[in-house]
C-alpha cells in the first residue's frame, strides 16, 4: 500500500507511487523534458535558490548544491570572465566526493548593454554547465552556443509576449516572474500567469515571486509549475554576500515595508522602505551594477525571521513541502469522497497499490 504522502499528489485520485511527489500520473501533466527530468530527479526538493545581484556567490551556490537543490548566481557577481571561471572551479571543488549534489545554474543578463555577454557564454560553455538562466531580454543569442555545449537554457519572462519570444528563440524552459518578487519584479498574478502559460507550453516552468516556504512551493506545483524560484528567503542566509545591515533590515521587515519602485537598474523593483534606489529610465547593465547595494526584498520577506545557514532553510522548506503535500491530501480526499469521485485508499485491496 502506498503511503499518503508518497502517492501521486497532482490528482489525489490515482494510486501511483511517487517519490516525494515527483511523479505524475497524467501524460503531459509532468511537463519536464527528459533531460531536465533527469537533472531535477536528483534534487531533494524542487527548488532553485535564485540568482541575486550582490547576494549570490560561491558559498551560497555551493551550499544550495550540497543541500541537493539548484544554486544560481548572476555571472556579473564575479568581477570578470576570468573570475567567473575561477568561481566555477571553486563551486565544482565544493562538491563532496559522494552524496547529494544539486545543480549549478549561472544567470546571464542577456540585455544588449551587457558588454561581457559573449565572454561569459564562452566560459559557461567551456565548463559545460547543465543549466543557464537568461534574464532581461531574449535568449536568442545564447541558445545556440549553449546548446552546442549541452547546456539547457531557461528564460526569465514577465508577460505572454516574453513567453512567445523566449520560445521562438529556442529556450528549453521558462522562469515566470510574478508580482511581488524581490529584485526586478514581474507584475502578473501568479495564478493567472502559470495557467495562461500552461495553455501554450508543456515544457519546464519555474515560478518566481512570493514563494518563501514549502507550503507556497507546493501551491506552485499544484498550479502547474515544476520548480519554485526562491530569492528573498536566501538573502539573510549565512552564506549570502549581503551586508549585515541589509540582512538585519530584512529580518525585521514585513511585506508592508516592500515598495514597488523604478529603482535598481531602471526597471520596476521591490525595495525595502529606506533603501537607496536609482531612478527609472530603462535598463542598462552599467546602471544595475552602479546601483550598489539596494535593499531589495519580495513580499515573502514576512517569513524571514533570522539569519541562518542555507542548508537549514532548505531542509525546513523540504519539511514544509512534504507537510503541505500530506495536508493537501487531507483536504482533497474528503472533498472528492463527498462528491463520489473516488474510492478512499484505505478501502482498496492492498494489491490495488
Ligand atoms: C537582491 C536581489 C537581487 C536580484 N538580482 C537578480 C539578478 O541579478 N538576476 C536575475 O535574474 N534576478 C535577480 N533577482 C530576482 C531573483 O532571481 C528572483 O526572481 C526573485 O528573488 C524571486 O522572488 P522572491 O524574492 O519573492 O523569492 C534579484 C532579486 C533580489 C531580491
Amino acid at each position: 500500500m502506498v503511503s499518503e504522502s508518497f502517492r501521486c499528489f497532482t490528482c489525489h485520485v490515482c494510486s501511483m507511487p511517487a517519490r516525494q511527489g515527483w511523479e505524475y500520473h497524467e501524460e503531459g501533466q509532468m511537463s519536464l523534458t527528459d533531460t531536465t527530468t533527469r537533472a531535477v530527479d536528483r534534487l531533494s526538493v524542487p527548488l532553485i535558490v535564485a540568482p541575486m545581484t550582490g547576494v549570490s556567490g560561491v558559498n551560497l551556490v555551493a551550499a544550495a548544491c550540497r543541500a541537493g537543490v539548484v544554486g544560481s548566481f548572476p555571472t556579473h557577481n564575479a568581477g570578470s570572465p576570468v573570475e567567473l571561471d575561477d568561481w566555477l572551479h571553486r563551486i565544482a571543488a565544493a562538491r563532496p566526493p559522494a552524496g547529494q549534489w544539486g545543480l549549478v545554474a549561472p544567470n546571464l543578463v542577456v540585455h544588449r548593454s551587457n558588454p561581457r555577454l559573449d565572454d561569459d557564454v564562452e566560459v559557461l560553455a567551456r565548463h559545460r554547465v547543465e543549466l543557464v538562466i537568461a534574464s532581461v531580454g531574449s535568449p536568442a543569442s545564447i541558445v545556440e552556443p549553449l546548446h552546442a555545449a549541452g547546456t539547457q537554457v531557461l528564460a526569465d519572462v514577465a508577460s505572454l509576449r516574453h513567453v512567445d519570444r523566449a520560445l521562438e528563440a529556442g529556450a528549453d524552459g521558462l522562469v515566470l516572474l510574478g508580482a511581488g518578487a524581490g529584485g526586478q519584479t514581474g507584475w502578473a498574478n501568479p495564478f493567472a500567469f502559470v495557467r495562461a502559460v500552461r495553455e501554450r507550453f508543456a515544457g519546464p516552468i519555474v515560478l518566481a515571486g512570493g514563494i518563501g516556504d514549502g507550503w507556497a512551493l507546493h501551491a506552485a506545483r499544484v498550479l502547474g509549475a515544476d520548480l519554485g524560484y526562491l530569492g528573498t528567503r536566501f538573502i539573510a542566509s549565512a552564506e549570502s554576500l549581503a551586508s549585515d545591515a541589509y540582512r538585519s533590515a530584512l529580518v525585521s521587515a514585513t511585506m508592508d515595508d516592500v515598495h514597488l519602485t523604478a529603482g535598481a537598474g531602471g526597471l520596476p523593483a521591490s525595495l525595502l522602505e529606506g533603501s537607496p534606489s536609482s531612478s527609472g529610465g530603462g535598463f542598462s547593465q552599467a546602471g544595475l551594477l552602479a546601483a550598489g547595494e539596494v535593499w531589495s526584498a519580495g513580499h515573502c520577506v514576512s517569513g524571514v525571521h533570522r539569519v541562518e545557514p542555507a542548508a537549514e532553510i532548505i531542509s525546513r522548506v523540504e519539511r514544509e513541502y512534504l507537510s503541505a503535500v500530506a495536508a493537501s491530501d487531507n483536504v482533497a480526499w474528503p472533498d472528492l469522497r463527498r462528491r463520489g469521485r473516488i474510492t478512499p485508499p484505505h478501502s482498496r485491496s492492498p494489491s490495488a497499490g
